[in-house]
């Protein structure tokens, strides 16, 4: 399934405007893994769509499931051409990538029209889950879209992909609407911080006189 962001920009609908840091990229940097091993992340290349080949190429059955909500076989070319249409600004993505060149992990913003929301997808290679790639691709999702005016973010996700709710769940505020047919809408406030970690007293009014 093609997110609604990324057929919104196949219908030329998402804006291109004046940005301070328009085009201005996340530079590769090197990581160390829970393992001990290590990758590089990184801004995707404009038009890299080789890139998209190698991440698609190692997700299982049930992790392209999870991210298009279908048992994709093959990405379709005018997805892949679609995921590699990032210009930093509107549309960031963020890759981990190994020493010998793989592409093990994506996370993407996608900005919703002339909005300060955008919708956030992320998968990783199920070699390399567990290490954290996720956790740390997703803060510099964050940082990104905050930088460039974005302060919600909304994602479609299966309602009992506790895995990654969790993951958002750590972005900032959120809030998860209904299951509907199987699926969850979840949406995080970037500029109010994750529950869990705001202090008790800002968390909700005291009743105590
Ligand atoms: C969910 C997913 C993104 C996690 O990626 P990851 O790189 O393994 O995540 P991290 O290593 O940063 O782990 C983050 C936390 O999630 C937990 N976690 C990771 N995978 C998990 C799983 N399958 N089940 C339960 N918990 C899981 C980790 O233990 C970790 O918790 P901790 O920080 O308390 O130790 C990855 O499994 C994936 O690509 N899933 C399929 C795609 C998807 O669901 N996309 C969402 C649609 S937008």
């Amino acid at each position: 399934m093609v997110t609604r962001s990324e057929s919104m920009r196949e219908s030329g609908t998402t804006r291109g405007e004046s940005v301070d840091c328009r085009g201005s990229t996340v530079d590769g940097e090197w990581v160390v893994l829970r393992d001990g091993s290590s990758v590089s992340l990184g801004s995707l290349a404009a038009g890299d769509e080789a890139a998209i080949a190698s991440w698609f190429a190692g997700l299982g059955t049930e992790t392209r499931y999870a991210r298009f909500f279908s048992p994709l076989k093959a990405l379709d070319r005018r997805i892949q051409v679609e995921l590699a249409r990032v210009d930093h600004v509107d549309h960031e993505a963020i890759a981990a990538r190994t020493r010998d060149g793989a592409t093990v992990g994506i996370a993407r913003y996608i900005r919703l029209g002339h909005s300060r929301t955008a919708e956030v997808a992320v998968a990783i290679v199920d070699d390399w889950t567990g290490l954290g790639i996720a956790t740390m691709l997703l803060e510099r999702v964050a940082a990104r879209a905050l930088a460039v005016g974005i302060e919600q973010l909304v994602a479609a996700c299966l309602a009992t992909n506790y895995a990654v709710i969790r993951l958002f769940s750590r972005m900032g505020e959120m809030t998860v609407g209904p299951s509907i047919a199987g699926t969850a809408e979840v949406r995080i406030d970037l500029t109010r911080p994750p529950l869990a970690r705001r202090p008790l007293a800002s968390a909700a009014p005291s009743t105590i006189d």
